[in-house]
């Protein structure tokens, strides 16, 4: 197996020339003459960072070729994002980071989800009538959770060594100084245009005067966004949850009938959790646990398709879908049965991981046939996710490695922004069940361990994740998605330890999702069609595939070399040095 590893650095060297940029100097690291590389593959012998905007990627490039750690350039990356890639990057979301410190030879994560503020409750989004009212919990001033980005990059700094004004500065001069808007941007800012032109800070923020939207080539200048970058570069977290960020941020909650009290942002904490840890045929798998759901599902499904010899198989053929199938459709009914925030209830992660309820759970599974997800378990339909939210993974030359995600959940959050800050606020109110009790076929989930409450942290599917062999991280992995990223991950890992793709390969290889409910295989449209007629054979029922996820990961091989490989299917640019 090493021996193909080593093929395919040689292979993917060869491709990174033609990504060769120019040399960059002045940087003060002893490194000023290693070669940078920028593209969709990126080989370097001292670090790497992925993700998907070129300028975010930069920002983290520049910060560890000036002697920051990977964890100074994850927060200079996210902060970045926050300017340049506003359909996901945030300072007014949440997200986790699996995080790999070289130092200590030590795995950590660390959670900075949104809390339900403290007027919430499991059922402040029935109306009189019992039922949900539609839209409250998605778009607007009620929709949002109590921010956690800038408190977990203020916590995560605690193990960087750069200061915090220097990490900060660059996304501030993004903002400040203005960015070109490439077509991607420009489609997202047009479809979104009508919902801000409802909200005056929203419109003031990111249209022209006259409501129309940013077109593709136009300087895109963000001085309110400016503004609070510069109040968190000069007053850190405390600016955003006690001063004058925070001032604006109530006094807009208060003029539209808003959730979030002054008291609710003094009280967010990040916490540091434990990962969630499995193997799979020999690798160790580190990943995000409660409130995520993400690395107990990965774990769980790769424990049963651990049962299965996979030797000989083909990657994109019907036999393998079907496992992996059959593996998701178990996790994912687990998954709405068990999983919430920990601190709030009793979430059984050591049972989901067990590897011997993973035998048994795979003499179930017959190798042809198709189970019906009903017959599993009681009927449950769980609530469709918007494809918002961003993945980027950094490595350093001290051997340290974050794999973050976060998201503001849909695109462009609940679209609302408080005047005068410059960022759009999440709608993560909405990862909660959000109608108690009700579990039917349109898509309500209404059990317990999800339900509001306040201070309780929404159940999330972010799977950011490290693959490690040895004790020692090889495989930074995660991507955003919905309830898509688990399975995104999922084909990632077997793509690597299966078949010993390069990581190029296993990026780019089609994707399969299904979630238990509603009873549906969604293949990417790069399977072979033989593979769908097969799976239909067996009784699966086919919906219709869409591009699943966007995966910026990192493989560090056993000579040390990184290479970044950003995903193609939305955007994204690699770095390295
Ligand atoms: O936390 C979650 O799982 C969702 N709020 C993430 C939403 C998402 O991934 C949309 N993605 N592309």
């Amino acid at each position: 197996m090493k021996k193909r590893w080593m093929t395919g650095l040689v292979v993917l060297a060869l491709a990174g020339t033609v990504a060769l940029g120019p040399r960059v100097s002045g940087a003060a690291t002893g490194q000023d003459n290693a070669a940078v590389q920028f593209g969709r593959l990126a080989v370097g012998e001292h670090g790497a960072v992925v993700s998907v905007d070129g300028h975010a990627t930069r920002a983290g490039l520049e910060v560890l070729r000036a002697g920051g750690n990977a964890i100074d350039a994850a927060i200079a990356v996210g902060l970045a994002l926050a300017v340049t890639h506003p359909q996901a990057g945030n300072l007014g979301g949440g997200g986790f980071m699996v995080i790999y410190l070289a130092d200590e030879d030590r795995y950590t994560t660390l959670d900075f989800r949104e809390m339900a503020p403290a007027v919430a409750h499991a059922e402040m989004y029935l109306g009189e009538d019992g039922r949900p009212v539609r839209g409250v919990n998605y778009v607007g001033w009620r929709a949002v959770g109590v921010p956690g980005t800038v408190a977990g990059f203020e916590k995560a700094h605690e193990w960087g060594r750069m200061d915090w004004a220097d990490l900060v500065r660059p996304a501030q001069q993004l903002a400040a100084d203005g960015f070109w808007v490439d077509p991607y941007l420009a489609g997202s800012f047009r479809r979104v245009a009508p919902t801000f032109q409802r909200y005056a800070g929203s419109a003031e923020a990111f249209l022209h005067p006259d409501g129309s939207p940013y077109a593709a080539g136009e300087k895109f200048v963000q001085p309110d966004l400016a503004w609070s970058l510069d109040q968190i570069a000069t007053g850190g977290a405390d600016a955003f949850y006690r001063g004058p960020i925070a001032e604006r941020l109530v006094a807009a909650m208060e003029a539209n009938d808003g959730l979030i009290t002054a008291a609710d942002l003094d009280n967010y904490r990040p916490v540091e959790r434990e990962p969630v840890r499995g193997s799979y045929r020999g690798w160790d798998v580190i990943s995000m646990g409660p409130p995520s759901s993400g690395g107990t599902t990965l774990v769980s499904m790769l424990n049963i398709l651990e049962n299965f010899d996979l030797e000989g198989a083909d990657p994109t053929g019907a036999p393998l879908a079907h496992l992996m199938v059959e593996s998701m459709r178990q996790a994912y009914m687990d998954r709405a049965t068990h999983l919430g925030d920990a601190d709030y209830h009793d979430v059984p992660v050591d049972w989901l991981v067990a590897k011997d309820r993973a035998v048994e759970l795979a003499a179930a599974i017959s190798p042809d046939t198709a189970r019906k997800s009903a017959d599993l378990g009681a009927a449950i339909l769980t609530a469709p996710e918007s494809p918002e939210t961003t993945h980027y993974s950094v490595v350093d030359s001290f051997g340290n490695a974050v794999s973050t995600t976060y998201t503001i959940e849909a695109g462009f959050g609940s679209k609302v922004v408080a005047p005068g800050t410059g960022f759009l606020l999440n709608n993560e109110m909405g990862d909660f069940n959000e109608w108690p009790g009700m579990t039917d076929e349109r898509g309500y989930v209404g059990t317990d361990p999800n339900l509001i409450a306040a201070g309780k942290r929404p159940l999330s599917s972010m799977t950011p994740t490290i693959l490690a062999r040895d004790g020692k991280p090889v495989a930074l992995l995660g991507s955003p998605g919905g309830k898509t990223i688990i399975n995104t991950v999922f084909r990632l890992v077997v793509n690597l330890v299966d078949f010993e793709m390069n990581l190029a390969q296993a990026v780019d290889a089609p994707r399969i999702h299904h979630q238990w409910m509603p009873d549906v295989v969604r293949l990417e449209r790069a399977f072979p069609t033989g593979t769908a007629d097969a799976l239909m054979g067996m009784g699966h029922e086919l919906g219709t595939g869409r591009i699943q996820g966007d995966a910026h990961c990192i493989w560090i091989y056993p000579d040390g070399a990184r290479l970044a490989v950003a995903d193609g299917r939305r955007s994204g640019s690699a770095a390295a040095y």
